[in-house]
């Protein structure tokens, strides 16, 4: 099987290599946006934890994007209300912050009215990564697993980001959130394994999992609100802190640019799919349909992926280079019944540049650094 594979990711990877030349010419730019401020106003004790949710890695709606798209704009008070925030403290205790939005300049935050239409474009399909040289590498290297099951990406020295419904189903933890603890891809076996053949490649590739406690979580109000599981799905991400560095390199988030503006309209995920138990599975999709909030694919993906960071490749004009980015949030399956029928979508939370200002002063404490999205 690892014969089989490998080869498919090396004529994946130049094939990919090709059509990033190709683009050299009309480089896909990163847009400068104009990041509002989320500051945090009032911090309040809220009583201890339950963890008594059933880890759920998926996600159920009835809501699909055209209903997304019709839902009603909300107001200042309830997007300072959504993106007000739960943190979890590995001791039990939790906390609500409570936060003002700042907008400078007259943009305010624009909703729903996607211009795009939908499009049927090639399939799609999943590849396992095989070798050390990948999995330890950035990009693939971002990818790390959660204990409750789902997937993270490193998106700081000790930052983590992955989807709210991974530790939270809207009213309570899932079990397991308060222990929580980040798995990092490992080689199984190193210099010290005596007697072990170490030009054989069937001990060289073998991997573990090395773990890491969580201190802290949060998650934004407009996910525990969302018992109006419609609003909710806007708001399914969640930050975790770890204990301690953990040294890798890690990938920046941005702003979501729209789906037209993306290479070849198409983004990256790499997760741990269920069905494929101690694999990293690496897939790319072109964007069907999006709204303000969501991103919305077809793509093969199992649970085990959601909270993975979905990213894409462009060229950063100001730093003369090609920087990925992580600027959404895969949150799983959507069903969406349309006249009967179910119909069923794979949907990614978008990282808006509110998201963005919050998810960033999560990760620096302060909004200065958290200017350009
Ligand atoms: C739990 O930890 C937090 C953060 O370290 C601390 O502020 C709080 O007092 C602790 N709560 C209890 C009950 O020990
Ligand atoms: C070690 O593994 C390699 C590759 O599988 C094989 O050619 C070689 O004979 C093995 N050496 C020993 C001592 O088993």
């Amino acid at each position: 099987m690892m014969q089989s594979k490998f080869p498919a990711l090396c004529v994946f990877l130049s094939f990919f290599t090709f059509v990033e030349l190709q683009n050299e010419e009309e480089k896909p730019t990163w847009p400068n946006y104009r990041v509002p401020v989320v500051l945090p106003q009032s911090v309040s004790r809220l009583d201890k934890a339950k963890f008594d949710a059933e880890p759920r890695l998926d996600v159920a709606s009835s809501c699909g994007p055209e209903c997304h798209k019709h839902s009603a704009t909300p107001t200042l008070e309830d997007l300072k209300d959504y993106m007000s925030y739960e943190t979890l403290y590995s001791n039990g205790s939790r906390t609500m912050t409570d936060v003002g939005l700042y907008v400078f300049g007259s943009r305010v935050e624009p909703k729903g009215k996607s211009r795009s239409k939908r499009q049927i474009y090639g399939h799609d399909s999943r590849f396992s990564v095989y070798g050390k040289h990948f999995l330890l590498n950035y990009p693939f290297s971002t990818s790390v697993k959660l204990s409750t099951g789902c997937t993270g990406t490193l998106v700081a020295e000790k930052h983590v980001l992955t989807a709210a419904h991974c530790i939270h189903d809207g009213k309570s933890y899932v079990k397991g959130a308060q222990k929580l603890k980040v798995g990092f891809l490992k080689p199984k076996y190193k210099d010290g394994g005596k007697g072990l053949n170490f030009t054989d490649p069937r001990i060289l590739e073998k991997m573990k999992f090395q773990w890491i406690r969580v201190k802290r979580t949060h998650v934004p109000k407009g996910w525990i609100k969302g018992n109006a599981i419609d609003i909710g799905m806007d708001y399914d991400y969640a930050l975790l802190e770890l204990k301690k560095p953990h040294k890798r390199k890690f990938m920046m988030i941005g702003v979501s640019p729209p789906g037209r503006q993306l290479p070849g309209r198409r983004i990256h995920f790499s997760g741990y799919d269920n069905d494929r138990p101690g694999h990293l599975v690496y897939r790319f999709c072109d964007v069907k349909d999006e709204t303000y909030d969501l991103l919305y694919q077809q793509c093969d993906a199992q649970p085990g992926a959601s909270g993975s960071g979905v990213y894409v490749r462009m060229w950063k004009r100001q730093k003369q280079k090609w920087e990925r980015k992580i600027i959404g949030i895969f949150s799983g399956h959507q069903w969406v019944d349309k006249n009967g029928d179910k119909q069923d979508f794979n949907v990614a939370v978008r990282i808006t540049p509110l998201k963005y200002a919050q998810i960033c002063f999560w990760i620096k404490g302060n909004y200065l650094d958290c200017r350009d999205g």
